[in-house]
C-alpha cells in the first residue's frame, strides 16, 4: 500500500492536474476565438496531456487498492489581455507542477514509500520537457507579439516534426486518449 501522505497528496494533484487540463482548454478557446489555430490546436492537445496525467495518477491508485478521489475543478483564467499573456500563464502554471511533483516524490521518499517514489520519475521527467517547450514557446511568443503569423508557424514548423507516443508512460485509466 502507498503510504497515507503520499495517497493524499497524489489526490491533491489529480485535482491539480485536471485544473491545468481546464485552464489549457480555455487558453485553447481563447486563441481558437482569435483565429489562431496553431496555437489553439498546441494547448487543445496539452489539455489532453494533461487529462492523461491525472488518469494516470487515478490508476496509479486504483492499481495500489488505494482510493481515488475524482475533484470538483478550480475555474480556469478565460481573459486575457495580449497574446502573450496565455504562454506566461502556462509557464507558470508548469513551474508550479515541477515543484508539485517534486514534493509528491520527497513526500513518498520521506515515508520510505519507494513505489510511490518512483512512479513519480516519469512526471519528473515529463515536467523538464513541459517546462522546456513552454519557455521556449513563450520567447518566441514574446519576441513575435505584434505579428502572431509567426508564431504560427514556429509551431506548425514544431507540430510536424514532433509527438512521437511514449512508451515509458504510466497507464492511465481507461487508456490515454
Ligand atoms: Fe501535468
Ligand atoms: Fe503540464
Amino acid at each position: 500500500m502507498p503510504a497515507d501522505a503520499f495517497v493524499q497528496r497524489l489526490n491533491e494533484q489529480i485535482a491539480y492536474e485536471f485544473a491545468a487540463s481546464q485552464q489549457y482548454v480555455a487558453i485553447a478557446v481563447h486563441y481558437d476565438g482569435e483565429t489562431l489555430p496553431q496555437l489553439a490546436a498546441f494547448f487543445y492537445a496539452q489539455a489532453v496531456e494533461e487529462r492523461n496525467h491525472a488518469m494516470m495518477m487515478v490508476q496509479y491508485l486504483l492499481d495500489a487498492g488505494s482510493h481515488p478521489t475524482i475533484p470538483a475543478v478550480a475555474a480556469p483564467e478565460t481573459a486575457f489581455d495580449d497574446v502573450v499573456a496565455p504562454v506566461a500563464l502556462a509557464l507558470d502554471q508548469e513551474r508550479r507542477v515541477s515543484d508539485q511533483i517534486g514534493a509528491l516524490a520527497a513526500t513518498a521518499r520521506d515515508a520510505g514509500d519507494y513505489a510511490s517514489e518512483q512512479f513519480m520519475q516519469w512526471f519528473i521527467k515529463e515536467q523538464i520537457e513541459e517546462v522546456a517547450s513552454m519557455s521556449a514557446l513563450l520567447t518566441v511568443v514574446e519576441r513575435s507579439k505584434d505579428v502572431p503569423m509567426e508564431v504560427e508557424q514556429y509551431l506548425a514548423r514544431e507540430r510536424a516534426t514532433g509527438g512521437a507516443a511514449d512508451p515509458t508512460a504510466p497507464m492511465a485509466a481507461g487508456g490515454a486518449l
